[in-house]
């Protein structure tokens, strides 16, 4: 032990430090100072734990306390609070730049050392400067546009009030800072690992290293002795049914008598110190014996094959979709391309870990006391009832801390499940922290698709049929691996008048790890192989890629791969505002053909359905004493920005300030269950909700004169009122056909990927994309273009990079997450055609934007090499590979 003298946020602090303490746990659990926080298992890799020392921009991850003596130490809170920021703070909050906000202190930090020593600093030296940290949401850019603004700022060239909208400057079309933007730029707005738990124990859990195996015995003897455990738990502890049950019973909580992926839980070890915890399940001796693993669908489908799930065929899941005769016309097209694609298991990589509480409050007399779960759902009263049977306990209540993204993955119940059990078993509140590694094994992943492509076209370049026989691998559990086909079949088609159609799907268990919503959520997988499949027939019929595409839209009126028919499909003027892009990017690519580097450029549509069949929305408002509105609708933000949605609509409709909208989004006990903040839904679906309680709460206002809710009671009418949100196309998809009810409502994009790819050696650069993008008017302008960038920016790392190996993806390192290094120059086009059902005309805008990304930009390295890569990841060795067999 050594004692040091620092001062942390000008305050002298004596500390007795061990020599391993890191200066991250010094701030986070001595001095309380949360707004360093942790992603990548202190591997150097996020930034997210960054802070200044002596002037430096330092990871406290790594830094040991006891090197520090004598340090000048300033963390994100001694820069500024929300009630008196600094310019850099402001400049954040102001570009947009904060989505989930997770990654937001150790962004602020590395970009004041930099602006301490460079006031006006160049994109690169941004991008060098900030080069240790790394973001999902943002795709960089309004990133970098933040630390330009600041320096604009520090350099007295124009003050934040400046730039700030004012409420005369209206609601819609305006981007109002969000409002828990300051909050994150500042340290203060608390995730989950930030909330401390009075005499919570700390969990570690261990989890199967082999991907298929029957558990032969658990021996915890030896652990359950060691210093400061307080209880082990298996399978058999858990009180209720022990399953995770979204769609199918499959998946335990803790495993029973089987493993069925690596990162399987089987036991659950809590202790004093998450140090003991750790060490005590590293004493826990499992005996495994191992069984065949079935690594592909095709083993697990082969005769034979031994079945993963005792009760449930590995082929889990058929749904075939049949329209028109697609053979018949295949045999009179003029041409026909046929091609086998496949997409890679992947990770949304979400870069807060799967963190989770559990406690029980303060109980009544002679009542089973309430279990309060706080985590990261985004169906928070779905998760709830779900864990009230997997665990046995009825008296529940589920809780949302700030969220550092999700993607999707948090459609399933991960770390709280197990926080929850083990809080029962010990009756003790518990907190369940886990690494990133461990994060990456219990979270599902983007399921892997195969598909067997044909598409052809007639003499005049209409499409005449499409067919795709695709499998899904499903992994070890469902999760909702049936709704990601039925995704993929709502969706198939695209964004075509395709007459004929003909599909079958297969949903098959694997031993790989489960696979679930991602970003899209099925039709990033088919859009791939039909944008794809759309380049290689327009190069056998030798028309450009841009016209084929323009000629095969569907027309109002038009029915798509379901058979419904559409009533708005604005891709034509998408095309004409991509036209003038395409153009100069074409000239620009045959300019710049520099000997070994080839310059290509691709297109990728989607037309992505919002508000699916039956889908039903609710959302309570009312109206409050001061005449403000409070909305309380579990419409969950992760990042994405509803609660802007939420806030300025709310403001718009009420015309009221911002600041008298309250929100309760995020806690089972004071809102209305609306379903998952997933699908791109919320804008549409609960965004249509609340507008419809608004509607009939200033109706009531308007027949009384109330102008406050105490008026309104004693006018004799409700200060509260329920507003509703469905779509009347209800039912599954014939079972025998696919044909059936479809979404309400498409948000449409068309990219442009202009690529430059080393033919020897396989690497592929991004030179820049460009979006355009039809979702209704816009509500908030750096909402929707943050979600445009992260998403090309996600659709990019999809296309050329991410993969996730089970046992090899351990970190961001391995993962090969995105940076400031891979991020690209970015455009977007924004066209605003009301929608008929459309919130205020909107629809949301989240997934749409990766749809079309990969396969623009496999369609570019295709442009400029004359090869395809339809294996995803597109990675150098295959690019360099499918060069030399095409040439
Ligand atoms: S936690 Fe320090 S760099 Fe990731
Ligand atoms: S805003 Fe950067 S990771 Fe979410």
């Amino acid at each position: 032990m050594k004692k040091v003298i620092l001062t942390i946020n000008g305050r002298q602090q004596e500390v007795v430090a061990a020599p391993d303490m890191v200066l991250l746990d010094l701030l986070r659990d001595d001095m309380k100072l949360t707004g360093a926080k942790q992603s990548c298992d202190r591997k150097g890799q996020c930034g997210a734990c960054m802070v200044i020392v002596d002037g430096k921009a330092v990871r406290s991850c790594l830094a040991k306390v006891v090197s520090l003596d004598g340090s000048d130490i300033i963390t994100v809170e001694g820069l500024g609070t929300p009630d008196n920021p600094h310019l850099i703070q402001e400049a954040f909050v102001l570009s947009g730049a904060i989505q989930c906000g997770f990654c937001t202190p150790g962004m602020i930090m590395a970009a004041k050392v930099l602006l301490d020593g460079n006031p006006d600093p160049s994109t690169d030296d941004i991008k060098k400067a900030l080069r240790h940290n790394i973001c999902r949401c943002t795709g960089y850019k309004k990133l970098v546009d933040a630390v330009k603004l600041a320096g604009r700022f520090l350099r007295g060239e124009i003050t934040p009030d400046q730039v700030k909208p004012k409420p005369s400057d209206g609601m819609i079309g305006v981007s109002h800072p969000r409002p828990s933007a300051m909050a994150k730029a500042c340290g203060t707005a608390h995730f989950t690992a930030d909330i401390r738990v009075d005499g919570a124990a700390e969990l570690a859990v261990v989890r199967s290293d082999i991907a298929h195996g029957v558990i032969k015995s658990i021996d915890f003897s030896q652990a359950e002795k060691m210093e400061g455990v307080l209880g082990i738990m298996t399978a058999k502890d858990i009180k209720g049914t022990n399953r995770i049950k979204l769609m199918v019973g499959d998946r335990p909580v803790l495993c029973e008598d089987r493993v069925r992926y690596i990162g399987d839980p089987i036991v659950a070890v809590a202790a004093a110190t998450r140090k003991q915890a750790l060490a005590a399940a590293q004493a826990v001796k499992v005996e495994l014996e191992p069984l065949p693993v079935l690594a592909t669908p095709g083993e697990s489908m082969a005769d034979g094959a031994a079945q993963i799930h005792a009760d449930i065929p590995n082929i889990c899941f058929t749904q075939p979709q049949i329209k028109g005769d697609a053979q018949s016309a295949l045999s009179q097209s003029v041409a026909v391309v046929e091609a086998d694609f496949t997409t890679q298991l992947n990770h949304q990589a979400a870069i807060e870990p799967e963190a989770g509480i559990a406690y029980f409050e303060e109980e009544e007399e002679g009542e089973e006391p309430r279990l309060v779960i706080i985590g990261r759902s985004i169906n928070i009263h779905l998760h709830m009832s779900v864990l009230q049977e997997a665990l046995g306990w009825e008296n529940m209540r589920y809780m949302e801390a700030f969220s550092g993204g999700q993607f999707g993955m948090k459609i399933e119940i991960t770390s709280e499940a197990l926080a929850g059990a083990m809080a029962i078993h010990l009756k003790r509140p518990v907190r369940y922290i886990p690494s990133l590694d461990e994060s990456m094994k219990m979270t599902p992943k983007r399921h892997p698709f195969s598909m067997k492509v044909k598409l052809g076209a007639d003499a005049d370049g209409k499409i005449t049929a499409y067919c795709n026989d695709f499998v899904v691998d499903n992994g070890a559990y469902n999760s909702i691996g049936h709704i990601v086909v039925n995704r993929s079949f709502l969706m198939l088609s695209g964004s075509y008048n395709i007459p004929n159609v003909q599909a079958m799907a297969r949903l098959v268990y694997t031993n790989n790890p489960f696979g679930s919503a991602a970003r899209g959520a099925g039709p990033p997988q088919v859009n791939f192989a039909l944008e794809c499949a759309m380049d290689m027939l327009a190069d056998k019929l030798g028309v450009d890629p841009f016209e084929f595409r323009l000629q095969n839209y569907l027309q109002p009126g038009q029915t798509k791969s379901t058979g419904r028919a559409v009533e708005q499909w604005p891709m034509e003027g998408l095309m004409e505002a991509m036209r003038p892009h395409y153009e100069r990017a074409v000239r620009e690519a045959k300019e710049n053909q520099n000997g070994k580097v080839k310059r290509g450029v691709g297109l990728g549509t989607g037309s992505f359905g919002i508000g699916g069949p039956g889908d039903t929305a609710v959302a309570a408002v009312e109206l409050d004493p001061d005449g403000g509105v409070s909305v309380f609708a579990a419409g969950a933000d992760p990042g994405e920005g509803n609660d802007s949605m939420f806030t300025q609509i709310a403001a718009h409709v009420m015309n009221i300030p911002m600041d008298k909208v309250r929100l309760h989004t995020r806690d089972t006990d004071v809102t209305t269950a609306t379903g998952p903040s997933a699908a791109s839904r919320i804008t549409y679906m609960v965004g249509g909700a609340m507008v419809n309680g608004l509607e009939q709460l200033k109706k009531a206002m308007e027949e009384t004169g109330a102008k406050n809710g105490e008026e309104l009671k004693a006018a004799g009418k409700p200060a509260r009122y329920v507003g509703t949100k469905k779509n009347e196309d209800a039912g599954p998809l014939d079972p025998k056909t696919g044909q059936g009810p479809s979404f309400e409502a498409q948000v449409h994009a068309v990219q442009l990927a202009e690529v430059e790819v080393d033919t020897e050696t396989g690497d592929v650069r991004i030179v820049k994309m460009t979006t355009a993008v039809d979702a209704g008017p816009v509500i908030h302008p750096q909402n929707l273009e943050g979600q445009l960038e992260g998403g090309m920016d996600m659709g990019a790392g999809y296309a050329l990079r991410e993969q996730f190996v089970a046992g090899q993806t351990k970190d961001w390192q391995t993962f090969k997450f995105p940076t400031f290094k891979t991020s690209f120059d970015m455009e977007v086009i924004t066209r605003e055609t009301p929608r008929v059902r459309g919130t205020l005309g909107a629809v949301g805008v989240g997934e749409m934007t990766l749809v079309p990304t990969a396969p623009a930009i496999v369609n570019a390295i295709k442009n400029a090499t004359g090869a395809w890569v339809i294996n995803l990841p597109a990675t150098p060795e295959k690019v360099k590979q499918a060069i030399q067999s095409a040439s």
